[in-house]
């Protein structure tokens, strides 16, 4: 299912354009069913209701891991790379990773996991993360992976809304040189979630914790009392496989549902076609699998191919910023998918931590998460790729599943800065603002989708009408992605950033609604206002605009205190960069924040600020510039 050349692609495109059913029924030939659909799509952009393979039997890791080992059975899945150098890196076969799943699986059963119940995981980096997600999917429990820069009240937020039964954890984790206790945070944030039952903890700093008599297990001991043996649970192609929390332009995140059959085929031929993957390659996917791009190409997509997945517990720049080069050179690499954020990261170190590693392995570069300026695009190119190895800059989201517009590596020719073209079975267009289609090239837009695909999500968690609203109701009969995008005169798709009120922040999505809500719980603070501003290595980076009329000691003290109080409520990822304590927000007369002027001032505009006559009161702008003035 592997496209070679240009003239392909465009056959294979116009194919999945006119008769998408043929299409990717052909593509999901390629899976193994227990038993095979009887409709390959159904679908309704209205509810919106979209089925694919109904009434399909299936279990993904049957696609993941039983299919491979007779002939594959001692190839490495996993290589799992740990934070600190001087550790050993660990390898699972396709057997062996098979073997752990299957065992953990039974401890989940044990502790009286059934099909349908949702499980929470929060873990570290390491390969027993990809093991527990997998034993999920075993037994058809469905995980929601929380990420671990999330706060003890943001976990117990999705812990309630998904109403998990288990926790999966360990002690701790590392990263770069921090230890993180995330036993404490899961503790912390059990007291306020009456659904939990039991909590599965594996040791892997050795840090003290506390263990609960009744409710909190070790992993280990665990593993001691059951057996290896677990045969997958038969499951419809439309069950649920996961859900995954991500932000939007309103206050509360939501849940986006994933389901098995569609998300199965869609990473699986995403990752086939636009990396170029080759059997015995070596693919390093450094995302963290408590996002998308974790769950979509560390585990599923790569596993469905029988490829060889590296796993990386640390950060770019630990013990320097020569590690990830160090890593390809040490597993002989061939595709790095990696973000523009890490990117320009390393990028400002030079490149002197380059220097000395053989990168003549890789042949394929990836960039995800954020548009890749053309600066960090030609360094990427020149002094990664060394000029011949194609990068494939993959536009796509959460909501999605997979890749949508992307190069194909070796097949579409690239461009700075572009995602370029829909990969076959993607059916994008712009609109404007009321909705209307606008054709031809070198146009500008919103992106929207007019067409399913079977990576797209079917609902959001326990709300069904957030999701028609957030997605399918702005414009009519089509998939709203919430993104800006250019077509240029040839046809090629650039992704110009948000249109709505979510920030970029190194690839991580953050409702300003949502930073908002957390500033505001702040004692003392009025009012906020938060928006984005350009920032040279994370993309954007949050600046608030805060009403707090009587600061609690030093402004510099009180910003630190407001920095804490929003770790607490969200996270560390969710902390302004900056801060400006203001005696009032532009408003107009409806009561809206104007952010779009917030927005200029942010990027360091102060004369041309746009019309101001709307605003209540006017005079709240040049106020707001004084203050500037003064710090
Ligand atoms: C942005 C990450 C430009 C976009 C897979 C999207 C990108 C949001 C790109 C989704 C790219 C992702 N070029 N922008 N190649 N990839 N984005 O859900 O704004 O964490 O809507 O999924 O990231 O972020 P999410």
């Amino acid at each position: 299912m592997q496209i070679k050349s240009l003239d392909e692609y465009n056959a294979v495109y116009k194919q999945s354009v006119e008769q998408p059913e043929e299409f990717w029924a052909g593509i999901a030939d390629h899976f193994l069913w227990r038993k095979k659909w009887d409709k390959v799509l159904s679908w309704d952009f209205k509810e919106p209701n979209i089925k694919w393979f109904e009434g399909a039997k299936l279990n993904i890791t049957e696609n993941c891991l039983d299919r491979h080992l007779e002939e594959n059975g001692d190839k490495p899945a996993i290589i799992w790379e740990p934070n600190d150098p001087e550790k050993d890196t660990i390898t699972l076969s396709y057997k062996i990773l098979h073997e752990h799943v299957c065992r953990f699986a039974n401890v989940l059963k044990k502790n009286g996991v059934k099909k349908g119940d949702r499980i929470c995981i929060y873990m570290p980096m390491v390969p027993e993360l990809a093991i527990a997600v997998l034993a999920c999917a075993r037994i058809g429990a469905v995980h929601s992976v929380i990420f671990g820069g999330f706060s003890a009240r943001a976990i117990a937020d999705r812990i309630n809304d998904a109403e998990c039964k288990l926790v999966i954890t360990a002690d701790g984790a590392y990263r770069g040189n921090k230890q993180i206790q995330l036993k404490d945070v899961i503790d912390d944030a059990l007291i306020g979630c009456p659904t939990v039952k039991k909590v599965v903890v594996l040791t892997n700093t050795r840090t003290p914790i506390s263990m609960i008599k009744g409710r909190d297990v070790w992993w280990e001991d665990e593993l001691k009392l059951v057996g290896s043996e677990c045969p997958a649970e038969e499951m419809d192609a439309e069950d649920m496989l996961f859900i995954l929390y991500t932000s939007g332009s309103t206050g509360k995140p939501k849940g986006v549902v994933h389901t098995i059959g569609g998300y199965m085929v869609y990473t699986g031929y995403t990752f086939a076609n636009a990396f170029n993957y080759q059997p015995g390659e070596v693919f390093f996917c450094t995302a963290d699998i408590g996002w998308i791009t974790g769950h979509s190409y560390i585990v599923y997509g790569p596993l469905s191919q029988g490829a060889t997945s590296l796993m990386f517990e640390g950060i770019p720049t630990y013990p320097d910023a020569s590690r990830f080069w160090q890593i390809v050179e040490k597993h002989k690499v061939n595709i790095l998918y990696t973000a523009p954020t890490a990117i320009r990261s390393l990028m400002s170190f030079g490149t002197e931590p380059i220097k000395g590693h053989d990168l003549s392995s890789l042949r394929v570069l990836g960039s995800v998460g954020e548009p890749i300026n053309e600066e960090a695009w030609h360094w990427y190119d020149e002094e990664i790729g060394k000029g011949n190895s194609p990068i494939v800059d993959t536009w796509w989201q959460t909501e999605t599943g997979g890749l949508m517009i992307s190069p194909i590596a070796y097949v579409t020719p690239t461009k700075p800065s572009y995602a370029t073209l829909p990969l076959p079975g993607v059916q994008p267009v712009l609109v404007d603002e009321e909705g209307r289609e606008i054709l031809g090239n070198g146009v500008s837009g919103n992106l929207c989708m007019k067409f399913p695909w079977p990576g797209i999500l079917r609902t959001t968690y326990g709300d069904h009408e957030r999701c028609r609203q957030t997605y399918f109701s702005t414009y009519p009969n089509l998939y709203f992605t919430g993104d800006g995008c250019l077509r240029d005169e040839d046809g090629y798709y650039k992704i110009t950033g948000r249109v709505d009120d979510v920030i970029n922040v190194s690839g991580h999505r953050i409702g300003t609604a949502e930073v908002e809500n957390a500033i505001n719980m702040h004692t003392g603070v009025v009012e906020s206002a938060v928006v984005g501003y350009p920032h040279d290595v994370k993309g954007q980076g949050i600046y608030a605009f805060v009403i707090y009329p009587n600061t609690h000691g030093d402004v510099e003290l009180t910003k630190m205190d407001i920095l804490k109080t929003v770790t607490r409520v969200i996270g560390a990822i969710a902390k302004p960069d900056k801060i400006l304590f203001v005696t009032g927000l532009p408003k107009t007369r409806s009561g809206k924040i104007m952010r779009r002027i917030l927005r200029k001032i942010a990027e360091g505009e102060t004369t041309n600020l746009g019309d101001t006559t709307t605003l209540t009161d006017p005079a709240v702008v040049d106020e707001i510039l004084a203050a500037l003035q003064k710090v």
